[in-house]
């Protein structure tokens, strides 16, 4: 598999027209970096227009939440029908910004499910919210791919993208040590392993916190990751061209 940048945009740009020429910047700079796939998940106002724009075949698009069912009514939100429609070929699940806001772990659970169901490709957020000597991140870990999982099917857990994101570096200047990373990525592939065997060994993983042209070669290399997901460097075209940039060099 080739390294995956997730560009998260969360709520940003403030306009189509900004969105268009982060849009443009950003598929300017892809195309010098050979070896990179490219997932944008724009606010999802945007997503029918970008995708509309899109001639190529090596950036694809996510939703950053969809409702896995449309029975019962939900102002505001969109179900996993209507962004696929729309043309989003994956789904963030279990932002920690969503589960800071309430998204219950049921509801996460049912959407990676109704994902997989529907052909899209989930990408599972999880992460601790800080950690200390204890070493009590790694039960919350368990238990959010524990339950994250729970109605994927088996033979189906390597269609799912598991993102880490240690809430405490999302949003901030400095990434997690990716030594540490690697620590991450045994634990989680050992945890998918033990609830769904051979097939958690070659599970993919993300990292995401923090990243920009500074880290994310680093990460990529000694992290023990096959992707990045990345918030605040993915925004400006200026700072997601430099981290594109800074992978294509290691190529
Ligand atoms: P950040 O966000 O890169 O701004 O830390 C990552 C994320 O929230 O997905």
């Amino acid at each position: 598999m080739q390294p995956v940048i997730v560009a998260n945009w969360k709520n940003h740009p403030a306009s189509l027209k900004e969105a268009k020429s982060l849009f443009e910047a950003t598929k300017k700079a892809l195309e010098k970096a050979k070896g990179l796939s490219l997932i944008i998940a724009p606010p999802t106002l945007y997503l029918p227009t970008l995708v509309a724009l899109y001639r190529g075949k090596r950036i694809h698009f996510a939703a950053q939440t969809a409702l896995a069912d449309d029975r019962v009514a939900q102002t505001g939100e969109c179900t996993l029908a209507q962004v696929s429609d729309a043309g989003a070929e994956y789904v963030i699940v279990g932002h920690a910004e969503r589960r800071a806001r309430g998204e219950t772990s049921e509801s996460i659970r049912r959407t990676v499910a109704s994902a997989l169901a529907q052909r899209m490709t989930p990408i599972l957020c999880i992460g601790e919210t800080n950690r200390d000597e204890s070493g009590d991140h790694f039960i919350t870990l368990r238990d959010q791919l524990r339950s994250g999982l729970s109605e994927v099917p088996a033979g189906r857990v390597g269609k799912v993208l598991i993102a880490y994101e240690p809430v405490w570096a999302i949003g901030g200047t400095a990434p997690m040590n990716p030594r540490d990373m690697h620590e991450m990525a045994i634990f989680i592939r050992k945890t998918i392993y033990d609830l769904f065997g051979k097939q958690g060994l070659t599970q993919h993983i993300l990292y995401g916190g923090a990243i920009d042209d500074r880290s994310a070669g680093q990460m990529l290399g000694l992290g023990d990751v096959q992707g990045l997901l990345v918030g605040h460097a993915s925004t400006e075209s200026a700072s997601m061209t430099r981290l594109i940039d800074s992978l294509s060099k290691i190529q």
